[in-house]
Parts: structure tokens; sequence; C-alpha cells
């Protein structure tokens, strides 16, 4: 069927100038744009963005590596979306990361691995809420 996932092209992809290059794979493998931002999270949004990881010990470093820089929010449609685009974007660490996928080209380390993308249909959803509201849903 065809669902949504949530992305953001984390601040390291941004400042490396890979937005646009991070954008045209993405299209170019069938997602549509549903909604999408250039923003920057303060410390407290990037800390309630990844709450789930509150007890991990990468949460200090992974709130204070999200808001360092601006990023790219946004909601992506595609039939078996999570699935796809986490196969676009390739495993959490750019050294595992398969050739081609998004981290293999653009991400240097597990922090700074240049996107994020949702694991499951529940998290997308309530990630893309974080960000958009229905008004800005197309
Ligand atoms: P993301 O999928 O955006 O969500 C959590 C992020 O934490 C993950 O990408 C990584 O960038 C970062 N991270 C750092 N260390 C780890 C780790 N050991 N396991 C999973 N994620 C990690």
């Amino acid at each position: 069927a065809t669902n949504r996932t949530f992305t953001m092209i984390k601040p390291d992809a941004v400042a490396n100038g890979h937005i646009g290059a991070i954008l045209n794979d993405i299209i170019a493998s069938g997602f549509r744009i549903v909604a999408m931002k250039y923003t920057k999270l303060s410390p407290e949004k990037a800390g309630e963005f990844y709450a789930v990881h509150k007890e991990r010990g990468f949460y200090g470093d992974l709130v204070s590596f999200m808001s360092s820089g601006p990023i790219v929010a946004a909601i992506l449609e595609k039939t078996n979306a999570v699935e796809d685009f986490r196969a676009l974007i390739g495993a959490t660490n750019p050294a595992d990361a398969a050739e081609g996928t998004i981290r293999q080209k653009y991400a240097k380390s597990i922090d700074a691995n240049a996107v994020h993308g949702s694991d499951s249909d529940e998290n997308a959803e309530i990630e893309g809420n974080f960000y958009f509201t229905a008004f800005d849903k197309f």
C-alpha cells in the first residue's frame, strides 16, 4: 500500500552541501514529497524528538549534534515507504552501509550519519506530526 515515512537531512549533510544530492536520490527512488521544512532544532526540541533514546549512552551527543546546525525535515510518500526508505539510506553506521546508499555516499560516522529515517509506520506518523500540521501536508 502507499504510505508515508519521515526523514531529516542532518546537520552534517546540510553543512557539507548535500541537500540537493540527497533530495535528488530520494525523488529518483520514487518518493513523493508530502511536506518539507528547512529549520533548526533547539537542544530542547532535539531532546524531545529523540526522547525514546533518553537512557542510551549516546543521547547527549545525539541531542547536541542534532541541534548544532540547520536540518531539512520532510514527510515522504511511496508504496512500502518505511522499509524502502531504510533500504535507500543504508545502515545506521555508514561503515556498514551498502554501496550506493545515501549514508555510504554522504555520511562520515554513526552520529553524523547524514539522514534519519523512521523505523515504523507508527513512528513515521509521530515524527511527521512533530514538525508538520495537516495544513502543511500536500
Ligand atoms: P537515527 O536513526 O536518526 O536515530 C538515533 C541516532 O543516534 C542514530 O540515527 C545515530 O545517528 C545515533 N547513534 C549514535 N550511536 C548509536 C548507536 N550505538 N546505535 C544507534 N544509534 C546511534
